[in-house]
């Protein structure tokens, strides 16, 4: 090695250690630390229930959503679902876990089942439903039909903002249970789970228009959509005409003023990936903010899975598993970049996550993986139900953990 290499390698080894020793204590939380959990035990439970749901699937060819009130399996219809990805992203975790082709070939035939969704502009979830299936298909095999499909849906979201609310518009208002509430140009938060599908795209195509709809998507809903404690609100409504907020508001939550579980966890996702693609230290904070948020309520309950709304405290409310399975997955990623550690919450939420309360016995439950979670109580749908997104973020989850703390 020559003088000036080596100095280099010292200089590098010298700033590991900073970042090292900048990392601070844990975030705050309760209860004993953690020491047993099995997380290739906990994958092969999510694949051994994946492989019986996929028997299934098959057998009626259609993609599972949910259970219905009388616990029979709800599925995906032919119409745009923004549920239908998640699925199919199950299988291709599976296959990036095991490299059974298996899990690939039957990825690649359910989402061919919602192909023709790529040019559907009429709501704003192209990049749950594409970004989950097509663009984890198109990180692990690089098929360009899939780079195709991306760049298609990515540009039918682009067709829903505006310069002048700075905004992609999440649902239109003229039909359905949104045309009753008076909304001009409605954003929920749920919308910043969108924008991986945009930094993706320009990735792909080095065309910026898509990154620069996300950032100022993220820019507006960091200044607009959050409360002084750093909670969010779920709805915001803007005025086309002038780009003004009209109104803040709640659609699935239980009231305007209160903090929906699974939109915080939706928020922390957003900025944790708003961060990854940018490295705008705005996210980063922000993340941390909302997770700082997350622990001190989950701290208040002494439970790490989350009433469906943080400000309901009925010990006989509803749970919300999928909040928690959104939130430890992203953790477990604003982990590697935050000057805090989250490795206790992260145990804790796992922990809970298995527990024989939430994670259901092989063959059980319709073979979904996790039980108790709620789609939207105010719309009395899907109350304490099995959820296919929660199992995906458990499982993506658990590749997290593996990957970070278990691969040497
Ligand atoms: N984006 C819909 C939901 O979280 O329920």
């Amino acid at each position: 090695m020559n003088k000036s290499r080596r100095n280099y390698a010292i200089f590098l080894g010298f700033l590991m250690m900073m970042v090292v020793s900048c990392k601070q204590k844990d975030a705050e939380v309760t209860g004993e630390e953690i020491t047993s959990l099995n997380i290739p035990e906990l994958l092969s439970h999510a694949e051994q229930q994946l492989n019986l749901q996929l028997q299934m699937a098959q057998k009626h060819n259609r993609i599972p959503r949910t259970l219905t009130a009388d616990g029979e399996v709800h599925w995906t219809k032919p119409r745009f679902d923004w549920t239908e990805g998640f699925f199919p992203g199950s299988l291709w975790y599976l296959y990036k876990h095991t490299g059974d082709e298996k899990w690939m070939e039957n990825a690649d035939a359910f989402q061919s089942h919602f192909e023709e969704h790529k040019l559907n502009t009429t709501n704003h979830d192209l990049g749950f439903v594409f970004n989950c299936s097509y663009g984890n298909g198109y990180e692990i095999t690089k098929k360009s039909n899939y780079k195709d499909v991306l760049v298609t849906a990515a540009k039918s979201l682009t067709s829903r903002f505006d310069e002048k609310t700075g905004c992609i518009k999440s649902w239109d208002t003229h039909l359905g249970w949104q045309a009753k509430r008076g909304w001009q140009y409605p954003v929920i938060i749920d919308n910043m789970m969108n924008l991986e599908l945009l930094f993706n795209a320009t990735e792909i195509t080095k065309d910026t228009t898509y990154r620069n709809i996300a950032i100022k998507h993220a820019d507006t809903t960091l200044k607009n959509h959050f409360r002084q404690d750093n909670s969010s609100y779920h709805v915001v409504d803007y005025d086309p005409e002038t780009g003004k907020v009209r109104k803040r508001q709640t659609a699935q939550g239980f009231s305007d003023e209160s903090a929906w579980a699974r939109g915080q966890a939706w928020g922390l996702y957003g900025y944790t990936v708003c961060y990854r693609y940018t490295k705008d230290v705005k996210y980063l904070k922000q993340a941390d903010k909302i997770a700082k948020y997350i622990i001190n309520q989950s701290t208040k309950i002494g439970n790490t899975i989350p009433y469906w709304d943080y400000d309901v405290n009925d010990i006989h409310a509803p749970k919300d598993v999928s909040a928690a399975t959104i939130t430890v997955s992203a953790l477990l990623e604003l982990d590697e970049y935050s000057k805090t550690s989250y490795k206790k919450f992260i145990d804790q939420l796992i922990f809970d996550l298995s527990s024989d309360k939430n994670l259901a016995k092989i063959g059980t439950n319709k073979n979904f993986v996790l039980k108790h979670s709620v789609g939207s109580i105010p719309h009395d749908n899907e109350i304490d139900v099995p959820l296919n997104y929660a199992d995906y973020y458990f499982i993506e989850a658990l590749l997290r953990y593996n990957n970070k703390y278990l691969r040497s």
